[in-house]
């Protein structure tokens, strides 16, 4: 296949270009050169800006575009209808999050989406999920039935810069006792980033057209902690958590109080069914900390959307508190 990534250098479209180049396709990387510009020699490079700096990409032909650094829909529709009639099929990674609160359980594709409530927005941080699902839209009106919409979930794995499951595999490394969210049974829901990567190749080659949720399996916080490692885990309290005015999500990852837990639920029946496979979890945990000990990765990770990971100290102040009140 003739393939065209869109960005492709930093973590999933990084893993997508890795897993094309393993199959034998022809790739060609369109971005600014400015992340990791050294990475796949043997791929073609064409520079450019999306916003506005588009014209590497005229009289070419591709079998199929993939598409993981589109975040405003005005920018999305310039590279669609560019591409329109010159590539086969439109991968465009989409998230989880353009779905609208509540969730329930085992939500599916057809849950309700959020939109945008000013138009013009291109807030990508705080507009997140509506500006996917705007682009989402530009993408299935300009490609219609030859379009894949992929709504991932949490990715993780090697070259993850977010530390939101990073921080677990380290921590355990590290030893002692670990504060962990109770209950242990609670589900959570994630990706690897090759598993993904590779499907995202896998969809464009076969041209499966169509909105899917894109993570893992629901599996239970306990497992995923025991494919980290031996570790002590001391299971804190959710209110204990909240009452001491720890950030979920982000600063304790995987944590979702049980209100939102319905988020790390999602049916995943229509992207298996078309072929998204998954690695142990075990084999990305071990990645993922040989990862992160190559590049010296610390367990509070710096993000746009604020720092990730719980910071030693105060883990250790917190584990003091509880065993106190226990
Ligand atoms: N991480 C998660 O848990 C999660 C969850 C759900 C969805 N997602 C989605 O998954 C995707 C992750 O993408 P990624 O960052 O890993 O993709 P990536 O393709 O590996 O990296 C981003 C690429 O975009 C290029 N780029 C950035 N701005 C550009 C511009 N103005 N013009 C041209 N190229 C540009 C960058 O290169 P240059 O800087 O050199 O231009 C880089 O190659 C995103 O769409 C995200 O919303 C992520």
């Amino acid at each position: 296949m003739k393939l065209l990534v869109l960005g492709g250098t930093k973590f999933l479209g990084r893993a997508a270009v890795e897993a094309a180049l393993a199959r034998g396709d022809e790739v060609t990387l369109f971005n600014r050169g400015e992340t990791n510009p050294e990475l796949f020699p043997e791929a073609e490079k064409l520079r450019g800006d999306r916003d506005g700096g588009l014209s590497a990409l005229e009289g070419r032909e591709w079998d199929a575009v993939i598409d993981p650094s589109g975040y405003v829909p005005r920018v999305v529709r310039a590279s669609a209808e560019l591409l329109r009639g010159s590539v086969g099929h439109y991968v465009f990674v989409s998230s989880a999050s353009v779905y609208a609160e509540p969730y329930v359980p085992g939500f599916d594709e057809s849950a309700p989406t959020v939109e945008l409530e000013n138009p013009e927005s291109e807030d990508v941080i705080g507009d997140y999920g509506a500006l996917k699902a705007a682009c989402e839209q530009v993408v299935g009106e300009v490609f219609p039935d030859a379009s894949t919409n992929v709504r991932a979930g949490l990715i993780v794995g090697p070259h993850d810069q977010s530390g939101r499951f990073t921080y677990w595999p380290l921590r355990i490394s590290l030893g002692g006792p670990v504060l962990a969210p109770a209950p242990p049974e609670q589900l959570v829901q994630f990706v690897d980033v090759r598993d993904l990567g590779a499907w995202l190749v896998d969809a464009a080659a076969r041209r499966v057209a169509g909105t899917f949720n894109a993570t893992g399996e629901p599996i239970r916080l306990d497992t995923v902690l025991a494919a980290c490692g031996d570790a002590e885990l001391v299971w804190v309290d959710e209110q204990f958590l909240l009452d001491q005015g720890i950030g979920p999500w982000m600063e304790l990852p995987l944590w979702v109080p049980r209100e939102a837990a319905a988020f790390l639920q999602m049916s995943v029946a229509a992207a298996v069914a078309a072929g998204l496979r998954f690695r142990p979890v075990e084999e990305t945990a071990r990645d993922t900390l040989a990862w992160a000990r190559e590049v010296g990765a610390g367990l509070v990770a710096e993000t746009t959307y604020g720092n990730a990971g719980l910071d030693p100290a105060r883990e250790a102040e917190l584990l003091a508190a509880w065993l106190k009140r226990a």
